[in-house]
């Protein structure tokens, strides 16, 4: 049986209040299986980002619960005080831009969050040579952000976000800077990972071509999730 790794049941999100009150997400319910690459899509402005930041813990919803594997995190209320603890325990973020520190080297901006979370240098830097040859990029491993081009670049951020060890990877829109053939590699990669790892990945992702490379897409819609379409 497949194992669920995100589980969201009616989710609520306002901005604001009395005449300034934006209503973004309207009670989202939907769940996200281990081992499983979604894609997140709507239209500009619709609530992609918010959602995402939702159920990594970044954006408090208004109202809701979200179940992150076996944890109830969110009911109405964080249901704990270390939001940011989960964050890096158990999720590895995305971005459409790099993110590396630039004055750090490809190296240390890999080991940085394991570090955080008390990993000691040696055994961080063991993994994160792994993941650098697994990306084929462990010759970079010295260099900094500025030294490499953006394919390069965006592959050591998903080996930063993967550095953690996260049982969900949440990438937001992470090939909107990249040409067809690099965006292809990356949701193929990003695909071998979630079952290579059996991990959830939930890509925001407005370019069709990658829908097939997908197991499911998740449509939201004048605030409401509208389909959850299973690619055969
Ligand atoms: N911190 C905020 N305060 C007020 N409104 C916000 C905030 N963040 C996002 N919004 C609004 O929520 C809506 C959804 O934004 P967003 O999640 O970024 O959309 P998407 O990622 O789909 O483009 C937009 O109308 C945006 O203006
Ligand atoms: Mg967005």
């Amino acid at each position: 049986m497949s194992e669920k790794s995100i589980r969201v049941e009616n989710l609520i999100k306002n901005f604001g209040e009395g005449e300034s009150l934006v209503e973004v997400i309207d009670g989202a319910s939907f769940s996200i299986d281990k081992g499983e690459l979604v894609a997140l899509t709507a239209p500009s402005g619709a609530g992609k980002t918010t959602l995402l930041m939702m159920i990594g813990c970044v954006e408090e919803p208004t109202s809701g619960t979200i179940y992150l594997g076996d944890e109830k995190v969110y009911d109405n209320k964080w249901l704990t005080k270390e939001t940011r603890k989960i964050r890096r325990e158990k999720i590895g973020f995305i971005f459409q831009a790099h993110h590396l520190i630039p004055f750090l080297t490809v190296l240390e901006n890999v080991t940085l969050v394991p570090q955080t979370n008390g990993i000691s240098k040696k055994d961080s830097e063991k993994d994160a040579m792994e993941l650098l040859k697994y990306f084929e990029i462990s010759d970079k491993a010295n260099a900094t952000s500025a030294q490499l081009s953006g394919g390069q670049n965006q592959r050591v951020s998903i080996a930063r976000a993967l550095a953690n060890k996260p049982e969900i990877i949440l990438a937001d829109e992470p090939t909107a800077a990249l040409d067809l053939k690099r965006s292809v590699d990356v949701v193929k990669m990003l695909k071998k990972i979630a079952v290579d790892q059996n991990v959830a990945v939930v890509i925001v992702t407005h370019d069709e071509a990658m829908y097939p490379l997908c197991d499911r897409i998740i449509k939201i819609e004048n605030k409401k999730v509208i389909s959850t379409e299973v690619n055969s």
